[in-house]
């Protein structure tokens, strides 16, 4: 069967959704489909932190549980072998984040889509794409009926995630890849304890990097530094929590422990694809970049892109202006540059670095004090962490 739409949207986690969102406000006709189940997308954990502008666009027509349910942060703690250092983001730029996981993120667009009757596919199994510099062709087989589906589309946009098979529909010699790895990766743990503290706690120690997070008053978020090979399985919850000990328990500070609930490795890249639109397919989020998870900025920096997609696809729909589309592309990419600076420099920072020489190790952390010891330091890293004012829609 074939059909017919005016944009094909690949990917339905919160980039793809809130792009929908964006685009039926705006009237713009669109499919979404995903080979993922909503049930699987639901419960994948992944990051946590949410800048206020990300906050705004979920606030502004799609939900306003993250006011109610998130967490409102107005500060972080940067620990050096125990010594607190405290951020205060809302004393030094006055912003704030908001602890609100990205499954829950995901839940109030997905809810949305349904309750506008948006056309949101999931659960498709593989989906391929075709076409892409002439009109755009989704294909893929019903699951239910076994039907082969086709949608033509006169723009595609891809925010089918890192592995995505839209950027890599794009022939090798038209972009460019850019990218960085590190040698090390975090260990993520979900706890069943309260909270240790009131805000984030990114801790740098002579054993390495922890970072004490959170989710819920009953279910604790932690992540150490660990080799990129380690087996999450072949840790017990005693290894564990002696990790975390070595790394955070100092001067009187001790971290609520509990049953372990979920474990797993999490990889660390930075990784950017130039350029972000080719012919008429258009990449958004992580199928267009990739950062460390230090800075908290991925899901932020996807849901920016779709707000500046979203802005160009309007003026596209409405002038069939071709250079809203490349203009999108040059916008985006000078904002996941500064994130990828940022993202680069407080991964570099806080973690142990066991290729590093001991010069250097000593270096970093010399440069992780010369910030949390200067106002203007922690001011320059609460803007970044906190979102650039110019992408806040709201002040
Ligand atoms: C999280 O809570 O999952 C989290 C928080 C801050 C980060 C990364 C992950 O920088």
């Amino acid at each position: 069967m074939r059909e017919r739409t005016t944009i094909g949207i690949v990917g339905g986690g919160p980039s793809g959704l809130m792009l929908s969102h964006l685009l039926h406000r705006e009237g713009i006709e669109h499919i979404v489909v995903e080979a993922r189940p909503r049930e699987e997308i639901e419960n994948t954990h992944r990051a946590g932190i949410l800048e206020q502008g990300s906050a705004d666009m979920l606030t502004d027509g799609v939900s306003d549980r993250v006011l109610h349910d998130g967490a409102r942060h107005d500060g972080i703690d940067i620990r050096i072998n125990g010594e607190s250092h405290h951020v205060d983001f809302q004393g030094l730029v006055g912003a704030s984040t908001f602890l609100y996981p990205q499954t829950d993120v995901f839940i109030d667009l997905a809810d949305k889509a349904v309750e506008d009757g948006r056309d949101v596919r999931f659960g498709l199994g593989p989906v391929d794409v075709d076409d892409l510099t002439g009109s755009p062709l989704i294909s893929y087989v019903d699951p239910e009926s076994g039907e082969r589906i086709e949608i033509e589309c006169e723009l595609l946009v891809g925010t089918d995630g890192s592995r995505s098979t839209c950027r890599r529909s794009i022939p090798e010699g038209e972009r460019r890849a850019f990218y960085r790895e590190y040698p090390f990766a975090w260990f993520g743990i979900m706890a069943e304890t309260p909270p240790s503290h009131d805000e984030l706690i990114y801790a740098r120690s002579e054993a390495g990097f922890a970072l004490i997070s959170q989710r819920t008053p009953k279910l604790q978020r932690l992540y150490f530094q660990c080799d990129p090979g380690t087996d999450p399985n072949a840790w017990t919850d005693e290894d564990i929590w002696a990790t975390f000990r070595e790394r955070v328990n100092f001067g009187g500070f001790e971290l609520n422990e509990g049953p372990i609930v979920h474990k797993s490795v999490l990889g660390f890249r930075s990784f950017v694809s130039e350029p972000m639109r080719w012919g008429n397919l258009l990449l958004a989020g992580d199928a267009a970049h990739t950062v460390p998870p230090t800075g908290a900025k991925g899901l932020n920096l996807a849901l920016q892109d779709v707000r500046i997609l979203a802005e160009s696809l309007a003026e596209w729909h409405s002038a069939r202006s071709d250079s809203a589309l490349t203009a999108y592309s040059e916008r985006c990419l000078r904002r996941v540059w500064k994130a990828q600076n940022f993202s680069y420099w407080m991964t570099s920072m806080l973690h142990a670095n066991p290729e590093a020489s001991e010069f250097d190790q000593r270096r970093s952390v010399a440069e992780l004090r010369t910030v949390v010891e200067s106002e203007h330091g922690k001011a320059w890293l609460a803007e970044s962490y906190t979102g650039w004012p110019n992408e806040r829609t709201h002040s």
